[in-house]
């Protein structure tokens, strides 16, 4: 399995394991409204089991080389998921999703968080595609990719069915010659 990726600002992306499930249903319940209105699965994930679940399918989708979904650790505690949400192995691209809890929120951790996903990304798992899709009117979200130099690429209507109303996406994608530019 997969290796614990340190991102700097002391935060720790760890893949998710099973005795996360707790701490991990823990930071749903406790962030549930705010979740179910960018995020599609909050209504599903109803108690620990739910979590284990999700833990369970993410580490198989990891095993078949899919996704990776890892726990952002901060001072000691979970505080939000983010990974690859699929990996298209045979175009070598892939789609990154995250969320934090309120109280991480404002620090930064998500996009130092994403720029460790990237390096990962291109570096190890050689990708050459990755991409972020957000909510149009999910500011915090479309911040994350703009800060890290992804281009704003176009936007799909009515591309998610969320709480009985349909959001349209701002796609946003970055290629690996043009993060290795950044890096440079
Ligand atoms: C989307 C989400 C992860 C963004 O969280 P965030 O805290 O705004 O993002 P970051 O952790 O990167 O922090 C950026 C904030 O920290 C500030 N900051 C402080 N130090 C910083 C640093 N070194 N680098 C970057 N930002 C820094 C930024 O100014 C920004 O604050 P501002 O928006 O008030 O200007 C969060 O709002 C969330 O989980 N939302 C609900 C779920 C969701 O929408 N998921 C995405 C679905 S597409």
């Amino acid at each position: 399995m997969p290796e614990v990726l340190k991102a700097g600002r002391g935060l720790e992306l760890r893949p998710l394991n099973l005795r996360d499930a707790g701490a991990l249903f823990a930071l749903v319940e406790g962030n549930r409204e705010r979740l179910r209105r960018w995020l599609p699965w909050p209504d599903a994930n109803l108690c620990v089991l739910d979590s284990r679940a999700y833990i369970l399918r993410m580490r198989t989708l990891w095993r078949a080389g899919l996704g990776q979904s890892f726990g952002l650790w901060w001072k000691d505690r979970l505080v939000g998921v983010a990974g690859f949400n699929w990996i298209d192995g045979a175009n070598r691209s892939a789609a990154i999703g995250y969320w934090l809890a309120q109280d991480a929120e404002g620090h930064g951790l998500m996009t130092t968080a994403v720029s460790a996903l990237l390096r990962h990304g291109f570096r190890t798992l050689k990708l050459n595609r990755i991409e972020i899709r957000a909510g149009v009117r999910n500011r915090r979200s479309r911040a994350i990719p703009k800060r890290l130099g992804f281009r704003h690429e176009g936007t799909l209507r009515q591309a998610e069915l969320l709480a009985n109303r349909y959001v349209d996406h701002a796609v946003y994608g970055l290629l690996a010659e043009e993060w290795r530019i950044r890096q440079a």
